[in-house]
Order: structure tokens, then sequence, then C-alpha cells
């Protein structure tokens, strides 16, 4: 079954820097350094945007029912009714935005069922209902709506990110869009909805900048031609009330490499005129690793991997599907250039990440939960080192999802909680939001495996820089199952003051964190000395490193 149908039916260790004998910055590395970074401060590639290390919070499983509330009167620690704990973490790793409340569940939902008081909401079968096993909580499968709009912003603000709400196109109308645009930043006192969010805590509009327009609108998000959907898409974007802020409007884009999706869209949208691109804000790209068959099946089920019992072939091969990334952005990006040359509209990958079959939950029951390990820790920094590398095409990205689902940054269940490595590696990159992009040379010999009897490579060391004034940080990525690199890392144009290093890495390729060992992969940063004339660092295997540098 391809996804595809499937949406359709479910609608330092060792780690140093030393000094060796001076040499010109071009020099060849020394012999045992066989690989060389080299870092171009004078090459900006563009400002990163701080929203590409966004996030998505979907009612889906125990996403936001016990991952993000979890009731005014819960003995959990809560600011009410959200999970402290998850406002304290989230705190650390700067959140620009958050996308909720969907994904695939946004084009069933009714805004209006979540307003208003909370022992009045209606009680709704959640999109998702159909997946969810016999033995998990009725609230996943029968949505109680205790967490609607107000409680979203109420989390948006506790955490310092911006909303991003995600319209239903499939199942309701325009009007009903403009309606929940006008209910969240139509001015206090102008309307009755604007009374209806005073009544209810809110007289302040929330200013809700960012506006997805359906989602998925190619499978459970209505099953629409890219054409259909480009018309859907004029007609939800017209004349929506703006109330002095700009909106920035996010059409439904392509699962991963659909060119068909982005070519007919784009032509269909600048048929009444290329004035039409202006209603675009972000162009949104989807693409999950998901197969880790080696090339044996396209089968949705069968070609899902395990998320934690796994060997160094499938180690690669997530990675490998990761990397696909870079090409999908570059292709995309290619084809809207047929129809925008000017590229007025931005790529938002507002849904990426590695989807595992089932049996790794954390909370057992929670459906597209799965136990993120050191392997998707490198596959969310290699993936963050693409973003930041087309600062120019990026205006926004997605992790799916936030808590208690697929690459989550954090698992929640009742009183339990813990960091997921790939949370430690949104702190860790945070250091990259709003940096001027500057271009880095990665230069080091490929790896080398076998793949069922065939040979297969993978690039050695890849990531990315960005500098904020005289802040220089550098992340990168040692994907070797088993090797360490040792690197000449060279500065173009600058002196170093001082350094640095945060390495995440185990031993063991599998090591995550649980509920009762959370600290089995945690970040360990070291000062470095750097002042040296030649820089050579040694990157352990399976390993992120971030290098912070002060520059003179
Ligand atoms: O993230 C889970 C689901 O994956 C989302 O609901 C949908 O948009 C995508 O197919």
């Amino acid at each position: 079954m391809l996804r595809r149908e499937f949406l359709h039916r479910s609608a330092a260790a060792g780690a140093t820097f030393f000094a060796k004998s001076f040499s010109s910055p071009f020099s060849r590395p020394s012999s045992a350094a066989d690989s060389r970074i080299e870092i171009l401060l004078d090459e900006s590639l563009g400002e990163i945007s701080p929203n590409i290390y966004g996030h998505f919070a979907e009612n889906l499983g125990g996403v936001i029912y016990d991952g993000i509330w979890v009731g005014e009167n819960s003995k959990i620690p809560n600011i009410n009714g959200i999970r402290k704990e998850l406002i304290d973490e989230m705190r650390l790793v700067h959140p620009p935005v958050v996308r909720f409340p969907g994904g695939c569940f946004a084009d069933s939902y009714d805004w209006r069922d979540g307003i208003g008081a909370r022992d009045k909401r209606p009680r709704r079968t959640n999109f998702w209902a159909g997946e969810e096993s016999a033995s998990a909580p009725a609230v996943h499968k029968y949505d109680t709506n205790q967490f609607g709009t107000n409680e979203f912003i109420q989390f948006c603000k506790l955490t310092g990110s911006q909303p991003y709400l995600a319209a239903n196109l499939r199942s309701l109308s325009a009007e009903d869009f403009y309606r929940w645009v006008e209910y969240c930043n139509s001015p206090a006192g102008s309307t009755t909805l604007a009374d209806t969010r005073a009544a209810a805590g809110s007289p302040d509009p929330f200013n809700v900048r960012f506006w997805g327009v359906g989602n998925e609108s190619w499978g459970c998000g209505g099953n629409f031609t890219s054409q259909e959907y480009a018309v859907e898409f004029r007609r939800y974007a017209t004349w929506v009330p703006s109330y002095g802020r700009a909106l920035s409007f996010i059409a439904s884009g392509p699962n991963v490499d659909d060119w068909n999706w982005t070519r007919g869209f784009f032509e269909e949208l600048v048929r009444k005129g290329k004035s039409h691109l202006r209603s675009v804000y972000g162009w949104a790209l989807h693409h999950y690793a998901w197969n880790l068959s080696r090339g044996r099946t396209q089968n949705w089920v069968e070609g899902k991997g395990d998320a934690v019992n796994f060997d160094a072939v499938d180690w690669y091969e997530l990675l490998r599907e990761g990397q696909r990334m870079e090409s999908l952005i570059n292709g995309h990006w290619q084809i809207m250039a047929e129809n925008d040359p000017d590229h007025s509209v931005k790529l938002v990958v507002d849904e990426w990440g590695p989807w595992y079959k089932p049996g790794s939950e954390a909370t057992p029951g929670d459906i597209l939960e799965q136990m993120p390990t050191l392997r998707d820790a490198v596959f969310s920094a290699m993936t963050l080192d693409i973003f930041n590398r087309h600062p120019e095409k990026i205006a926004m990205a997605n992790c799916a999802q936030l808590i208690n689902c697929l690459n989550s940054l954090y698992l929640a269940h009742e009183n339990n909680f813990c960091v997921t490595p790939v949370g430690h590696v949104f702190a860790m990159y945070a250091a990259h939001q709003g940096g001027q992009a500057v271009r880095s040379i990665f230069n080091a010999p490929d790896i080398h495996y076998d793949r069922d009897g065939k040979p297969a490579s993978f690039w050695a060391l890849n990531g990315s820089a960005s500098l904020h004034g005289k802040s220089l940080v550098v992340t990168v990525v040692n994907p070797s199952a088993t090797d360490s690199r040792e690197t000449q890392l060279i500065v173009h144009s600058a002196k170093i003051k001082s350094a640095t290093s945060t390495l995440l890495t185990n031993s063991d390729l599998h090591a995550h964190n649980t509920f009762n060992q959370k600290r089995a992969v945690i970040p360990q940063t070291k000062t470095v000395d750097a002042t040296v004339p030649e820089l050579i660092y040694t990157f352990p295997p399976a390993s992120v490193t971030k290098l912070a540098f002060d520059l003179a």
C-alpha cells in the first residue's frame, strides 16, 4: 500500500582539538586528518529563518491529550492545564512556531467545537479514531475538545512560539475559514466573535499570522487534483480580512517527489494572473523517511523499519532516505520557478522526520508514537543542516511531531516525561536561528558499505555554518556507524578568540532516552583551545557536534 493510499483510506568520546605545526589555511590536511571543513565567512547564503526550527502538534494519539494537555485539575504539574515540564523544556529550544491542529486531523476539524466554556464543548469522533486500538484512551478516539484555539494560543504564548493554524478545506467552507480568522484576529470589541473570544478570557486579538489552507489536499485533505486544489486555494485565500496584519497563507504542497503536484498547482494558480502568487506565502512540502526496505518494496506498511532494532545498513538506509530532502528542495524550487521566476513563494517543509512501523511506543497504544534513538538525532541534525544550507528557499519547517509521536522531541505519559535525542539536537541547533548562513565546504572520503551484496556509499561528513555578528556556529554530522573522522577545520578571514564544542553521541547506535533512563543520550559541552594555528577536530562515529566560536 502506498502512503497516498493509506492516507486516502484513513480519509565525546575522543573528540579533541589540538595544535599542529603552523601551515597556511590552504595547505593540505596533516597526514592523520583525511578530511577538511572550510568556512567561508565572506560568502553569505542568506538569513536562516528561525521558523525552520518549527514544530507540529496534531490532535492525534497522545500528542495533545496526555502530551500537551493534562487539564487544570490534574496532579501533573501544569499551567492552566498545559504540562509544565513540556513548557520548561520547550523554552530551552526556543520554539519559533507550532503548527496545529493537523495534519490530516485539520481537514475534519471544526474550530467552533474548541471555543467557549470547556464543559459545554461537544465530543466528536477524531479523524484518527479508526486507526486507534481498542485499548487506547477514549479521548484519543472521541475528542472532548478541551484543547481548542484559546488553549493552543496559550500554549504558544507560554513557550514563546508563534501559532500556525491549519484550516479545514475538505469539510468546512471558505466562510468558516475567514470566521476563524475573525475569531482570532478581529480587534477587541469589534465583532461578535471578538466578544466570544473576550468572554473566554482573551479580549486582545491573537494576531495569528500563519494559516495553512488545507493539508495534504492530494490525499486525506480532499483527494483533489493539483488543478482543483489551486482553484479552491484561490477561493479560500481571496479577501480574507487581515485586520491590519498581513496574513501568510501556506498552500498544501507535494508529497515527496510529486513534481506534477507542484507544476499543476502553480500553472493553475497563475491562470488568472501572476498576482495570485502574492496570495501564497509558503508551499508546503512533506517528506517522511519511511522506506527502509533497501529498494525491495514501495509498500507503505511493508517498507517500514523498526525504530530501535536495526543493523548498520538500516542506519545508513534511514540517512539515505533523509538525504533525499536536499534534492526535493532543489527539485520543487526549480519547478516553482517555471511560474514564479522571482521566487516570491518559499518552501515550508511542514512535515518531516522518520516514520517507523509500530512497536516501539513509550506508551503502548499511542498511535504513530515511536522511540527516537541516536539514529534519529543524527537524521534530524542532518535535516536541519540541509535547511540551513538553503536559507533563501526555506521559510519554515515543522518537525513531525512535537511529543508522543513520530520524530518527537519529548515523550510523556501521566507523570513521566523525558527529552529524546531529537530534542537535544533542537537545543544544540537553536544557535543557528536567525543567523546568516555562510558557505561551508566539507571534504571527506565517502563511507563505503555492503547493501545486501551490492556496494553502497554515503557522504562521510556534512553540516552547516552561521554567523551572528562575531559568533560563528558550525554544526557537523559524522554519519559513520563505525569510524571517527579526524578533520582539519579552517575558518577563512577570521581569527578565533575562543570556542566550545557540544557533542551528542553514544557508543551504541540504538541508544535512546526513556522515562527510567533519561540521560542515556545527552550532549556534552567543553571549552576547547581554538587559538592554535591549525585546528584538528576528531568527530566520533555516529555523532552530532556543534562548534561555537567567538571571533576576534
Ligand atoms: O504526521 C502524521 C500524518 O502524516 C499527518 O496527519 C499527515 O499530514 C501526514 O500524512
